[in-house]
């Protein structure tokens, strides 16, 4: 038994480690994450907003700062997600705004640069 249990251990540790590597290269091949725009948020943004629906279902809109703010707060007190804390949902707004807002009569997402 204690001869064995450092393996476990180890196998565990390895495997941990490989699902960590996995789940960063699995954003990038991703093609719902490969569509954003990039900016400061796009992956907690996508971390947080794919996981029950599509991004596509979400940058398909174009909302106000205030817009996504109420968005998130449908998302809260509608649908189950989980609390944000505010610089957390503010780091999102700020995403979405900026890259899909109506800001300055932008119609289009930005080009990726
Ligand atoms: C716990 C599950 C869940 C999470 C997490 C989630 N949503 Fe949603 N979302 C839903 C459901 C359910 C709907 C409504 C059904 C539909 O439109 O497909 C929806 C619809 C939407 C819509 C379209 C309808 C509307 O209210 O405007 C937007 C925009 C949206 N979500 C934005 C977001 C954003 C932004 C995030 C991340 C901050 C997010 N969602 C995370 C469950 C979720």
């Amino acid at each position: 038994m204690s001869r064995t249990a450092p393996r476990i251990i180890i196998a565990t540790a390895a495997s941990l480690l490989y699902s960590l590597v996995a789940t960063s290269a699995y954003a990038d091949d991703d093609p719902d994450y490969a569509a954003m725009v990039d900016g400061d948020g796009k992956d907690f943004a996508f971390l947080v907003c794919s996981d029950c629906h599509a991004m596509q279902h979400v940058l398909q809109k174009r909302y106000s700062s205030q817009g996504w703010q109420s968005a998130i707060k449908r998302m809260t007190e509608d649908f189950g997600m989980a609390e944000l804390e505010p610089d957390e949902s503010r780091l999102i707004i700020d995403y979405l705004n900026y890259n899909y807002g109506t800001v300055a009569g932008r119609k289009q997402p930005r080009a990726k640069p």
